[in-house]
């Protein structure tokens, strides 16, 4: 036994295996990747509704306790058809669950932005910074904007620079991301981690996953817009770079619901319909309904790209759709008619190689796997 092991690692030696898991609110995500040749090649993935766990039904969004979740984890990793075969991944942590702001900083060398950085982000985080695990980056310089810098550093400027002349002080400031989440949260994922059995190399919040699965090269700014159960999160990210985000609390099972409520269906039936008919104008009635949430996200979505546009002067050039909710039959159609701005559905497994006759199916259901797909990507590359 150990002898075939020892043989088959000496054998694979490159062939690193790497999970990655996205803990919705509504359902657990998972794709296991391998490294060949230099390549990710998509092993497995699949998917396992939460509802069920807490008596509601599938596409619903639910807050389990982490026994649940654990318990779920486990049950997804058991199904045959998935056939997971390591323990190590990268885990998602919800957006919702962190604290993020671009905070303004005078431009002085790392070593005292290191210092200061802390400092100042106590203004943002409303609890004592020892509770939190704190990071940050610098936004490139060229995309900071000029007109807005804050009247308080302005001042501090002034008093140094301003010595015996009258020329006006330099303007030289930077922007940089800060995140924070909380010990609790980061303490609650390792628990789930531990009870589901698992090695979790790291835990990322979702945007960055996301921006790793489904962004190419391009310069300009681009709005992620993840249609999840509860809610639609809008990030706006620039090479590289998250500018500003948005949470609208309207998400695909405010559809269903709407349609149970309307049609007289229970929300089981109504989800089914969902996601069998959609919102292609096929059955006009229906699409009405479902307009009645997706006019709500449309309308604060434009106002987001809108604000974004006239904040830093530039323009998004495309809005690129994620998560379940984008999966909803005539929605490219809508959001283009929609939106001020070009729109892709993502296409996260092209990312990775994968046997062509799975190439629609991984096309279909790529956007709810973005999260997922990004996370195993880096876990992957430290795998190596
Ligand atoms: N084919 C489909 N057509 C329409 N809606 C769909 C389809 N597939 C999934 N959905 C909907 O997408 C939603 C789930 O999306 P997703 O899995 O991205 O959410 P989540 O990650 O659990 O939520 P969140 O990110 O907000 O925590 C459900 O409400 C579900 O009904
Ligand atoms: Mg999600």
């Amino acid at each position: 036994m150990t002898f075939f092991s020892n043989l088959s690692k000496f054998f694979n030696k490159d062939e690193a295996v790497a999970l990655g898991i996205d803990i919705g609110s509504s359902a657990i995500k998972i794709v296991q990747l391998k490294k060949k040749n230099g390549q990710a090649v998509l092993e497995t993935y699949g998917e396992l509704a939460l509802g069920p766990y807490a008596g509601l039904g599938i596409g619903q969004a639910v807050a389990l306790a982490p026994d649940k979740i654990a318990q779920a984890l486990v049950d997804l990793m058991k199904e045959k058809e998935v056939n997971i075969t390591t323990k190590k991944c990268g885990i998602s942590i919800p957006f919702a669950s962190s604290l993020m702001s671009v905070i303004e900083m005078p431009d002085v060398s790392p070593k005292q932005l290191a210092v200061m950085v802390p400092l100042e982000a106590r203004k943002y985080i409303p609890v004592p910074i020892s509770e939190v695990v704190l990071d940050w980056s610098v936004i490139p310089k060229s995309e900071v904007r000029t007109e807005d810098f804050s009247e308080y550093t302005l001042v501090e400027e002034r008093s140094t620079t301003d010595k015996g002349t009258n020329a006006p002080a330099p303007l030289v400031k930077i922007d940089v991301l800060i995140v924070a989440i909380h010990n609790e949260t980061i303490a609650r994922y390792q628990d789930i981690v531990t009870k589901g059995g698992l090695e979790a190399g790291f835990f990322e919040i979702e945007i960055f996953s996301t921006m790793r699965a489904v962004l190419d090269e391009t310069l300009r700014p681009v709005m992620i817009m993840d249609m999840g159960a509860a809610s639609t999160k809008l990030y706006v990210v620039e090479r590289g770079v998250i500018h500003s985000s948005h949470t609208i609390n309207r998400g695909s099972q405010d559809i269903t619901l709407t349609m149970s409520k309307s049609l007289g269906l229970s929300p089981e039936r109504a989800e089914v319909m969902k996601r069998q008919v959609g919102a292609t104008g096929e059955d006009k009635n229906l699409t009405d309904i479902i307009m009645l949430t997706l006019d709500y996200i449309f309308a604060e979505v434009n106002n987001a790209l809108l604000s974004f546009e006239k904040k830093y002067n530039k323009t998004i050039s495309k809005v690129v759709l994620v998560g379940g909710g984008s999966a909803l039959k005539g929605l490219a159609e809508l959001t283009k008619n929609n939106f001020k701005t070009d729109v892709v559905i993502a296409d996260p497994f092209s990312k990775v190689s994968a046997p062509a006759f799975l190439e629609n199916i991984l096309k279909e259901t790529g956007p709810e796997f973005a999260v997922a797909i990004g996370l195993a990507l880096r876990k992957l590359s430290e795998e190596e």
